[in-house]
Order: C-alpha cells, then sequence, then structure tokens
C-alpha cells in the first residue's frame, strides 16, 4: 500500500519549525495516523521534526486529545527537569505549537497536523525479542504512570468514552450475536460460548473500581511494544510515544494489554493456534520491569489483578474481534477474508493459556511484590 501523500512543506509553515524547510518523508511504521520526518537546516545543521496527520475518524475529539497530550507531557517534562535528567527531550515527546499557539493545524481538507520534537538515535520494535526488552518496555510504561500520579487540574478528558469498558464491550458482542447482521453467528457458536461462558470477568475490575478498592489513573492505554522508543546505543527504552489515547483508565489496563502483545510469540492473526501461548519468561519480566517502577504507588488490590488484567483485556479484544467478525468487518480493518475471526480465536487460545498458568503466573507477582 503506498502511503497517502500530503502537501507535508505546506503544513510545516504552519509550525515555528526554524531554519529553512529541505525534505520530508512518510515514516511507514504505525497503523493509525500518517507520520512523516521533516527536515530543516538550522544555521547549517539539520534538525528533523515529527508531523503527524491524526485520524480523526478514529479520534473524534482532536481538541481534547490534544489537550489531554499537552497536559501530560509537560508534567512529565517538569518532573524530569526536578529530577535532574539531562535529556528531557529525549525522554518525552514534546509538542511544538503553531505559529498561532496552537496545539494543532487544521488543513484545508479538514485534517488535523502536529508536530513533535524528533528524538533521534532511536528505534522501536514490532516484535518482542527477548525478556529483557518486555522488562525495559514495562518499566518505561510503568514509568509514565508513576509520573502522573500526581498531575494536578482537572480530569483528563475521556477521548473514547468506555475504551476499556469491559462490560460495556461484552453487551456489545452479546449484541452482535443478536442482530446477526453479516449471518454469520450460527458458524461461530463454540467461539461465542467461550466469551459467554466467561462473562463474570467482565464485571471483576469494574466492581473493584465501584467498591474504592481499585483507583482510576492516568493511563497510556496503547501499550504496545512499539509505542516505546529504545536508544539506539545504548538499547535502553527511553521514551513512550503515541498519546493519543492517554486519558483516565485503570493500571490495570495498560498491564494487561503489555501481557496480550508482549507473551506470545504469535502474530495476532496466526491461524496455526499451537504457535499461540502465554510465555512464562516474559511474563515475568513484565512484571519485574513493571513493578520496579510501579510498586511504590500501586495498591494491593492492584498488584494482586496483575496476572488476572492479562487475561481479562485478552478476553475483551477477543470478544471485540468477534464482535466485528459478527457484524461484517466494520471496525477493525481486514486483508482476507476471516482476519478477524482469525483474531478472534488467537485471543481466546491465549486466554486459555494464561487459566492454564494463571496460579504460577500469580506466584510470580507474589516474589516481586
Ligand atoms: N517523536 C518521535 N521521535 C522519533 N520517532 C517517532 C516519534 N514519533 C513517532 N515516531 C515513529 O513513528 C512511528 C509511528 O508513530 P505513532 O505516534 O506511534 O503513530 P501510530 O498511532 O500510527 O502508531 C513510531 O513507532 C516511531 O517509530
Ligand atoms: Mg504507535
Amino acid at each position: 500500500m503506498t502511503p497517502p501523500t500530503h502537501d507535508v512543506k505546506s503544513v510545516a509553515s504552519h509550525f515555528p519549525l526554524l531554519g529553512d524547510f529541505l525534505n520530508a518523508s512518510p515514516i511507514s511504521r504505525g497503523h493509525i495516523n500518517d507520520t512523516y520526518l521533516a527536515t530543516c537546516a538550522q544555521g547549517g545543521a539539520r534538525v528533523r521534526h515529527v508531523l503527524q496527520r491524526v485520524n480523526h475518524d478514529i479520534f473524534k475529539n482532536v481538541p481534547g486529545m490534544m489537550d489531554n497530550i499537552e497536559r501530560v507531557t509537560r508534567h512529565s517534562s517538569a518532573r524530569l527537569h526536578a529530577e535532574g535528567c539531562g535529556e528531557v527531550s529525549r525522554r518525552v515527546l514534546t509538542v511544538i505549537p503553531t505559529r498561532g499557539n496552537q496545539p494543532f493545524h487544521r488543513d484545508d481538507s479538514g485534517n488535523f497536523w502536529r508536530a513533535f520534537v524528533f528524538i533521534e538515535n532511536t528505534r522501536s520494535h514490532d516484535a518482542i525479542e527477548s525478556p529483557r526488552q518486555a522488562r525495559d518496555a514495562a518499566r518505561a510504561f510503568g514509568h509514565f504512570q508513576k509520573q502522573l500520579t500526581d498531575l494536578p487540574g482537572e480530569r483528563l478528558h475521556e477521548t473514547i468514552p468506555g475504551f476499556h469498558n469491559t462490560r460495556h464491550r461484552f453487551d456489545a458482542l452479546q449484541k452482535a450475536v443478536a442482530e446477526d447482521r453479516a449471518g454469520r453467528a450460527a458458524s461461530v457458536r463454540a467461539e461465542i460460548d467461550f466469551f459467554q461462558r466467561r462473562e463474570p470477568l467482565a464485571d471483576v475490575l469494574l466492581d473493584l473500581l465501584a467498591r474504592g478498592e481499585i483507583p482510576e489513573r492516568v493511563t497510556h492505554n496503547d501499550t504496545k511494544l512499539n509505542n516505546v522508543l529504545f536508544d539506539e546505543t545504548s538499547g535502553e527504552a527511553i521514551c513512550v510515544i503515541d498519546l493519543d489515547t492517554v486519558m483516565p483508565g485503570l493500571a490495570l489496563y495498560d498491564f494487561g494489554d503489555m501481557v496480550r502483545t508482549a507473551t506470545s510469540p504469535a502474530l495476532e492473526d496466526e491461524r496455526d493456534l499451537s504457535k499461540v501461548w502465554m510465555q512464562m519468561p516474559m511474563f515475568e519480566a513484565l512484571v519485574s520491569g513493571y513493578l520496579e517502577s510501579t510498586g511504590g504507588f500501586l495498591n494491593e488490590a492492584e498488584k494482586a489483578h496483575l496476572a488476572f488484567s492479562g487475561k481479562l483485556i485478552t478476553f475483551e479484544i477477543g470478544a471485540r474481534f468477534l464482535a466485528d467478525y459478527l457484524q461484517g468487518d466494520v471496525y477493525f480493518k481486514i486483508h482476507r477474508p476471516g482476519q478477524n475471526l482469525d483474531r478472534a480465536r488467537t485471543q481466546m487460545r491465549l486466554v486459555e493459556s494464561i487459566e492454564e498458568q494463571e496460579e504460577a503466573m500469580r506466584k510470580i507477582v507474589e516474589r516481586y511484590r
């Protein structure tokens, strides 16, 4: 697929990028937004920036989103300065406001554009290669949460309402089964049963939240490995990026999604389910890295549900894939027929694999708490 081309030079002119615009090229990684690397000549040095078109089909409230991102990055950056960090602009995203001091520029076609400082000498990884990477990424996401425990001001905007509301997600699956819009329900009875049998999972964390046993926090909500930048030279995880979904949430959602995306060696749409399983060394690495940065502020109920959270988020995303399959593939893009069903099945297999090992996973958490 060729990436869409935009007049990035004209977009760049709306931001106070010092010096002369030289060129812009798409960064092909990333599946949501259109991301460009723009280079300027600044007094003889080449300085690079990220220009990004926000996907406003997915993100309906871009002003709210940008307000969240500005508040969060400003606060993280102030904390890093206070800690004496010598390279703050490599450790946190820096938003570059427009010439009119707005957090984004709106072009003639209604697209929203924003600019960030480009963080040099880094790389991101699409697939996890080692427990060390898992530990570093989990530590980075945990550190990100930690920095935001004392974010001042009002509650952040809930830019995607009910993003991880597992009760709503489960009810949406029930509705998709009842409507059976694509006429597929009869052929996936076993898959539907799988989720219906596990319905009580959907309320566990929501009930704890309602009873005040776990708190709402500021969370990242897209804790995939490729949203962490690693230093090219040292290999250290230095910066959490892709802050589009930062909003009020549960710390356990972030941890659970790390378990979902980082512990199985298989792709999300793998058809050979024998390749899908929860690898304990990866889980242990996630727990150790995450608790290293969050152990000081998470409460006991949160820590006690770390293993459970992986199962829950995998269950939730699986239910969403199945619901989308039942509705005729309207939300998640597919590149071949049946892909959303395959995705649902990998999630189901991973849920089972977690169930088989849940006791041992809990013991690992005990060891690290
Ligand atoms: N400030 C930055 N510095 C360096 N690389 C970046 C920066 N922002 C984004 N990238 C690169 O661009 C990719 C896509 O950006 P991201 O914000 O994650 O978009 P998407 O929402 O499409 O995933 C990232 O995986 C990373 O490799
Ligand atoms: Mg990303």
